[in-house]
């Protein structure tokens, strides 16, 4: 059976790398990896493919940044000759970014079989890029593997339940194989960190970013709560620091550092008294590490991780995300809703 992988942005690597696992137990998958280029910096891609020893991707496109007709376009025009002449039996797309997007479209026109690792999430949000890619992809693909119970109900409401299968969270799979590994990995500057002597944000959502009056009010609420609760230590995407000085919005109180790699990432999360973040992914992994998070954000599509105070919606609003910074002392408890970490192995089973 020959697999295809289509990876393009941070949090896809993070998925590949447990399907790279999963296959490597069976010696008649033939898998190769096309990446589409839309995360290029060294911090952005290729540290986590050397940190995950994901396979390097037989193909990248260099597709790189621009407006999403652009960058969406270019892919679609670059990925379509190379699907023809590979034609993998499956080909396997990933979460909800615009090469997402991309591989659905092109495998659909070229009559490929397609699977959706992480289908039917929903935030209900058409204005958001993600959820129009996320239903696009799982409209098109004919396999959906889904994360947790809600996004199987999310795909029978929409007539695709025939299409669900129930796998579990690759990122939780994907957490417990890097435990341990993350205190060995990570940056000696982190390591030396005192656990709960800081919180850990992150900010990159087009929602966030790119409408000023949020921004202002999301750094106004993180210099506060440096000032006044805990250090703030914000690894900031390449996007979000563009934006941050087009307008001018100062950042004096927050500790800023470099896009981090993922076992930083996890180490940081681990130690954080608790977490802000526009980030799904990074919901999760404050989830699975058992910090308190609050949500940068007026929905999220893990709904499950809101039960008990354990994540909190609190939008762009620079007073309620004060507030529940102070409440997070009562998150908890946390209970098991994303699998049992053998995500990766149902979905290559299935295939
Ligand atoms: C993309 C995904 C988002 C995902 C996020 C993870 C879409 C629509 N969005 O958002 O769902 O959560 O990845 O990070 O696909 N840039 C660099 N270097 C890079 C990559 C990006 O400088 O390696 C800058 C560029 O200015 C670029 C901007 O970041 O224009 C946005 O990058 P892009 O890939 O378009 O979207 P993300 O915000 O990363």
């Amino acid at each position: 059976m020959r697999v295809i992988s289509l990876v393009g942005a941070r949090p896809q690597f993070v998925k590949v790398a447990v399907i790279c696992r999963a296959v490597a137990k069976y010696d008649n998958i033939d898998h190769l990896i096309i990446h589409t280029g839309q995360h290029y910096d060294v911090r952005m891609s290729d540290v986590f493919f050397e940190q995950l020893e994901i396979t390097p991707p037989k193909y990248n496109l260099e597709v790189g940044s621009g407006s999403h007709g652009e960058q969406t376009g270019e892919m679609i025009k670059r990925l379509e000759p190379v699907l023809i002449t590979e034609r993998p039996d499956w080909l396997l797309l990933y979460g909800d970014t615009n090469s997402t997007l991309a591989g659905a479209v092109v495998g659909a026109k070229i009559n490929l079989r397609m699977a959706h690792v992480e289908a039917g999430l929903r935030s209900f949000n058409r204005r958001m890029p993600e959820e129009v890619n996320r239903v696009v992809a799982d409209h098109l693909a004919e396999r959906l593997f889904c994360p947790t119970a809600t996004a199987v109900d999310n795909l029978e409401r929409e007539g695709l339940k025939e299409r669900a299968v129930f796998t579990g969270d690759v990122m939780y799979d994907a957490v417990l194989h890097a435990q341990g590994a993350a205190e060995r990995y990570s940056a000696p500057e982190h390591r030396g960190r005192r656990s709960r002597g800081f919180a850990l944000a992150t900010v990159h959502r087009a929602e966030n970013t790119d409408e000023p009056v949020r921004l202002r009010e999301i750094v106004s609420a993180l210099n506060r709560i440096s000032r006044e609760i805990c250090a703030v230590v914000l690894p900031l995407h390449p996007r979000t620091r563009k934006c941050i000085d087009a307008i001018g919005v100062d950042t004096g109180e927050i500790e800023v550092i470099e896009p981090a790699s993922y076992m930083d990432m996890l180490l940081l999360e681990s130690r954080a008294r608790f977490i802000l973040t526009d980030s799904g992914g990074v919901q999760k992994e404050a989830y699975f590490a058992r910090v308190p998070c609050i949500t940068l954000r007026d929905e999220t599509e893990w709904v499950e991780t809101l039960a008990n105070g354990c994540n909190t919606l609190t939008g762009a609003n620079a007073d309620r995300i004060v507030a529940a910074a102070l409440e997070t002392v009562n998150a908890g408890p946390w209970t098991a809703v994303y699998g049992d970490g053998a995500a990766g192995r149902r979905i290559i089973e299935s295939l």
